[in-house]
């Protein structure tokens, strides 16, 4: 079964053609990155423009890589929430168009849930029930895949995820837009001992997230050099700020796993691309017994081809819409769960 898949919750317009969930046939990704980067962050005004300009090239692509015609697509999936609600917008009209015209189904798929599925694509043994830590510019969540359409989230955020945690300590580092990738390159060669920074707590729930101490502790250590006139490390500001997301995240990802009894373990979202994280998890898990599962590298940012092998899932299960198929700018995977 072939489905084409389109993505546009944020800043890239994505479309992929994937036979049976797990065979990408093609995937185009048209990043708006060098634009958003003079505002040092998405405009979501600007998202929606390039996403109706690009869209249509986008997929007339994704069908000419996968030397395929609209003829020899079975369904057409789309990433309907989460997301900036302008940009879900083009994506799932687009995909309703396509429907419509070519009598054919449409699956709507769960941004995140699709960063899950990315691990499916990279690993063929991949089955539910495993534990995963989603983490990504806009969600930070510790996710119980207990089926391929079944969650149960025990862990999230309180205020930053843990992509935007980097993006705003890279601009006070002087990175661009988006500022993980910066922060990674520049750790490589800092000392993360030079500086220490927090390990916020959050009561009540020992597996939520709490990044915003982290940022403002980065602020004010640049600030209070600056006032006094001295220079900070940029790299070891790096280093010591990786260092304690990594240890933030994967702590509490291996005592969740622990407490709920499980020894399969997997990375998603853009964040999941960080070297220092993957190293972490990976020697976290081998000192436990654990089996892990990350993304490829490509796989891990925003893109369609994950939606694609979602999608099929969420096919299986039943999941299907019509032209009153609508974006949803804020959904927890718990409400969609099967
Ligand atoms: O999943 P994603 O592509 O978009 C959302 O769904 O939000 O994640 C984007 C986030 C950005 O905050 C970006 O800075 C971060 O992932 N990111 C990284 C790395 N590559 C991308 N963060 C840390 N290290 C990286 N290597
Ligand atoms: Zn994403």
């Amino acid at each position: 079964m072939k489905i084409l898949a389109i993505e546009s919750s944020c800043d890239e317009t994505a479309a992929a053609v994937v036979e049976d969930g797990r065979k990408i046939l093609s995937n185009i990704v048209a990043s708006q990155i060098e634009e958003h980067k003079k505002f040092g962050g998405v405009v979501p005004e600007l998202a929606s423009r390039r996403h109706c300009e690009n869209i249509l090239d986008v997929v007339k692509r994704s069908l000419a890589d996968a030397e395929c015609s609209l003829d020899d697509i079975d369904a057409f999936a789309v990433t309907y929430a989460p997301g900036l609600i302008g940009a879900l917008l083009v994506g799932t009209s687009f995909a309703k168009g396509l429907a419509m015209a070519t009598g054919k189904p449409l699956v709507p798929v769960h941004h995140i849930a699709g960063h899950i599925a990315a691990n499916y694509l990279t690993d063929e043994a991949l089955e539910p029930p495993y534990l995963c830590l989603v983490a990504s510019g806009g969600h930070s969540h510790i996710i119980e895949v207990l089926g391929y359409t079944k969650y149960h989230v025990i862990g999230r955020t309180r205020d930053d995820a843990a992509g935007e945690a980097f993006d705003k300590a890279a601009r006070v580092l002087g990175f661009p837009y988006p500022g993980g990738v910066h922060i990674d390159k520049a750790a490589q060669t800092g000392n993360p001992d030079t500086y220490t920074l927090p390990h916020p707590k959050i009561s009540g729930c020992e597996f939520d997230f709490s990044f915003s101490g982290l940022k403002t502790a980065v602020i004010n250590i640049a600030h209070n050099a600056e006032q006094k006139g001295v220079e900070i490390n940029k790299n070891d500001l790096a280093a010591a700020f990786q260092k304690t997301v990594s240890e933030i995240l994967v702590s509490r990802t291996i005592s969740a796993a622990e407490q709920f009894g499980y020894k399969t373990v997997a990375l998603a979202g853009g964040v999941s691309a960080n070297s220092s994280v993957r190293n972490l998890l990976e020697k976290e898990c081998k000192k436990k017994g654990f089996r892990l599962y990350m993304p490829a590298l490509y796989l891990c940012g925003d893109n369609a081809a994950m939606i694609g092998c979602q999608a099929y899932y969420d096919y299986l299960a039943g999941r299907r819409a019509d032209e009153s198929l609508n974006a949803v700018a804020t959904l927890s995977l718990d409400e969609i769960s099967t």
